[in-house]
């Protein structure tokens, strides 16, 4: 009985003609090239320098850093890459301030520094010790909610509420900046004080909030109602933790 090893090219198998090279002989002329043609490869890979062990990094151990939030104390073990959004959420409890990006580009975690604006994410905790640190736990006041968050809740000026804690923040400190005379990017002439807080100023100056639930145009409502119905709100909601007492916050602690 015939084998598979014989089949091929066993003596049996007919003559290859010379025009017709035997499956044999085209094996071997194929393995040939293809030894030939790996050999450069396999000669760089032997070549190829092996790269020295990476340094190991020393960390930099944490150490207490003190922040004053809404009024109140924390000394926190922090590393100094922590940023302030993460001092805020993950040490200190404080989670209402939210994480959206993590890069700036989303405005959820704006909380204020000294009545002044920032992304939480972007700046590190140590770098905010002692400034007056306000997040949305801090803006209402012995229980009593703000202004702008009354407006936000009346002007339906949310839906899933993710990016509602840093659209207050922001918006309150908007009021203030504009009392100050800050114009913006829309401000027709910007040696001057803005004329008036238009709905154009007030889109321009919380462009750095994304809602991705789309409620802008009640959030444009309720920042143009506090400002138009009392004028004094933006001061209502900062005033007090950027005014609190010493002998509170240690009280507080
Ligand atoms: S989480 Fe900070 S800007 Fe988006
Ligand atoms: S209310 Fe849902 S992202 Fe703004």
């Amino acid at each position: 009985m015939p084998t598979h090893t014989d089949r091929p090219d066993s003596s049996d198998a007919p003559a290859a003609t010379p025009n017709q090279p035997s499956r044999r002989r085209f094996l071997q002329t194929a393995a040939a090239a293809a030894t030939v043609g790996a050999a450069p490869h396999l000669h760089a890979q032997t070549q190829t320098p092996v790269a020295p062990p990476a340094p190991v990094r020393q960390t930099v151990p944490p150490r207490p850093v003190t922040l004053t939030v809404n009024g109140r104390p924390y000394t926190l073990q922090l590393e100094p890459r922590v940023t302030l959004l993460d001092a805020l959420r993950e040490y200190a409890g404080l989670m209402g301030t939210k994480k959206g990006c993590d890069r700036g580009q989303c405005g959820a975690c704006t909380v204020l520094a000294d009545g002044r604006r920032i992304n939480a994410c972007l700046t590190l905790a140590v770098m905010h010790e002692g400034e007056q640190i306000t997040t949305v736990e801090g803006l209402a006041s012995n229980g009593v909610l703000s202004p702008m968050q009354r407006a936000f809740i009346e002007h339906d000026a949310f839906q899933c509420g993710y990016c509602t804690p840093g659209q207050l923040c922001s918006a309150t400190a908007l009021l203030n900046e504009f009392r100050n005379g800050t114009a913006s990017t829309v401000t027709a002439d910007v040696r001057d004080r803005p004329a008036q807080l238009s709905d154009a100023e007030i889109r321009e100056r919380m462009s750095g909030n994304i809602c991705r639930c789309g409620a802008y145009a009640n959030i444009v409502a309720a920042v143009r109602a506090v400002h138009d119905g009392s004028g004094q709100t933006g001061n209502a909601a900062v005033g007090p933790l950027q005014g609190q007492p010493q002998d509170s916050a240690q009280r507080n602690a």
